[in-house]
């Protein structure tokens, strides 16, 4: 068994990530309706990664017999006045994410808790990778500013390699 606080925490953070999937599920049927289908393809796979994080978390705490408290989700924010306002939004929350996890590890530390503290260093090292993918996404749609359908074969380019 892990501590308790420990446990409630990865069930908070089963909430995070779900809420995570939802918020860029939304923004995806934004850029859908804009027309701009690769972009949108991106955010959908983001989609698909949190609700993937958010699993392996219930995995664990199913795997060392404490309970899983699923919570209902806010409504996610379901229109954003640019497209550079979305993905700004969406590195906002990764490095909300980011400090969660870390939040987390603090808190195996403090509790002594080594297998949970082991299992999370994969979340440590993904929201380095996540982070920096959406911030570059945040420049390159910069530097595309009203040129969103370049913006869209770039995002093409890089779901392609
Ligand atoms: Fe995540
Ligand atoms: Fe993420």
């Amino acid at each position: 068994m892990i501590p308790a606080a420990v446990a409630a925490k990865l069930n908070e953070q089963i909430t995070n990530e779900m809420n995570a999937s939802q918020k860029y599920l939304a923004i995806a049927c934004q850029l859908e309706t804009m027309g701009l289908t690769s972009l949108a393809g991106f955010f959908r796979k983001q989609t698909e990664e949190e609700r993937a994080h958010a699993l392996k978390i219930l995995d664990y705490l199913l795997e060392v017999g404490a309970a899983v408290a699923l919570a209902p989700l806010p409504a996610p924010q379901a229109e954003f006045a640019t497209v550079v306002a979305a993905i700004d939004a969406s590195v906002e929350h990764e490095q909300l994410v980011t400090r969660q996890i870390h939040d987390l590890v603090a808190l195996c530390e403090r509790e002594k808790d080594y297998a949970t503290r082991s299992f999370l260093q994969w979340y440590v090292d993904e929201q380095v990778e996540e982070v920096s993918s959406m911030a570059q996404l945040a420049q390159v749609a910069r530097l595309a500013r009203e040129n969103l359908l370049q913006l869209d074969g770039y995002v093409a380019r890089l779901l392609s390699k």
